[in-house]
């Protein structure tokens, strides 16, 4: 199963540059990955990316801009970013359809790979039935990571509740990156399905993205370093 270093990618979720630096420097040598997303990046730019890029130069980067476009634009966003960055991970919505998801591979360059995003976990039932879908909201989940992985992507972002039936759908190959991780003792805040990094790993996720937890932490560095010794410990214990 794909589960490389780094396998923990700290959001840093702030419009604030100065925060984000701070940030990388102090967690990005125990996490080893770091997450920009829409805020950070529509805040700062590409010069922001290279400012938390200068602030930790070892940590792997996964920019989380979740491409939506025509092929060929979304192809050209995946090359620059590619050629700027170097990123460990991009991702664009896997409802771009096939051929989208195709070409925005074909523009990968480096050691970047791709995720596609099924449905966002921020929709109900309730919000699904108004995309006038045949499938269940479930359903369609599983239909757009098994088109995610036919297409050749490298993997999905998931909730942590959807780890084993995408598992068995895709192969033991299949990157699963999972949000919405709550340690035993941390507050769930806006997260609805929550689970334990060691509960999500255990289960087959391949990655965890871990904002709050962390970078909401008095002290951000011993919580990042609690977490990752909580994973280790665990996966020793189990002898994976
Ligand atoms: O602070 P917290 O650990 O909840 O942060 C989770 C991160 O993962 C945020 O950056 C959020 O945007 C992202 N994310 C998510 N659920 C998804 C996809 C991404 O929470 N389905």
């Amino acid at each position: 199963m794909i589960r490389d270093n780094p396998f923990v990618f700290c959001a840093l979720d702030t419009d604030n540059l100065a925060e984000a630096q701070k940030w990388a420097k102090e967690i990005g040598p125990i996490t080893g990955g770091l997450k920009l997303g829409l805020e950070f990046v529509n805040s700062h730019g590409p010069q922001g990316i290279e400012a938390v890029q200068n602030a930790c130069p070892s940590a792997e980067l996964f920019i989380d801009l979740k491409f939506h476009d025509i092929p060929n634009t979304v192809a050209r966003a995946v090359r620059t970013i590619c050629r700027n960055f170097d990123p460990a991970y991009l991702n664009v919505h896997a409802a771009g359809g096939p051929a989208m998801m195709r070409t925005a591979k074909e523009a990968l360059e480096g050691h970047a790979r791709l995720l596609g995003v099924t449905i966002l976990t921020s929709m109900d039932e309730e919000e699904f039935a108004h995309m006038a879908c045949k499938n269940s909201l479930t359903e369609h989940v599983l239909h757009l990571a098994a088109l995610t992985h036919k297409t050749g992507l490298n993997g999905v972002v998931c909730s942590a509740h959807e780890i084993q039936p995408i598992r068995e759908l895709c192969g033991p190959n299949f990157v699963l990156m999972v949000p919405g991780i709550r340690p035993k003792d941390a507050s769930t805040a806006d997260q609805k399905r929550v689970m334990t990094p060691e509960q999500a790993m255990q289960n087959g996720a391949t990655h965890l993205v871990i904002g709050r937890p962390i970078t909401g932490a008095k002290d951000p560095a011993s919580a990042a370093e609690r977490i990752m010794e909580d994973i280790q410990k665990n996966r020793h214990h189990k002898g994976s």
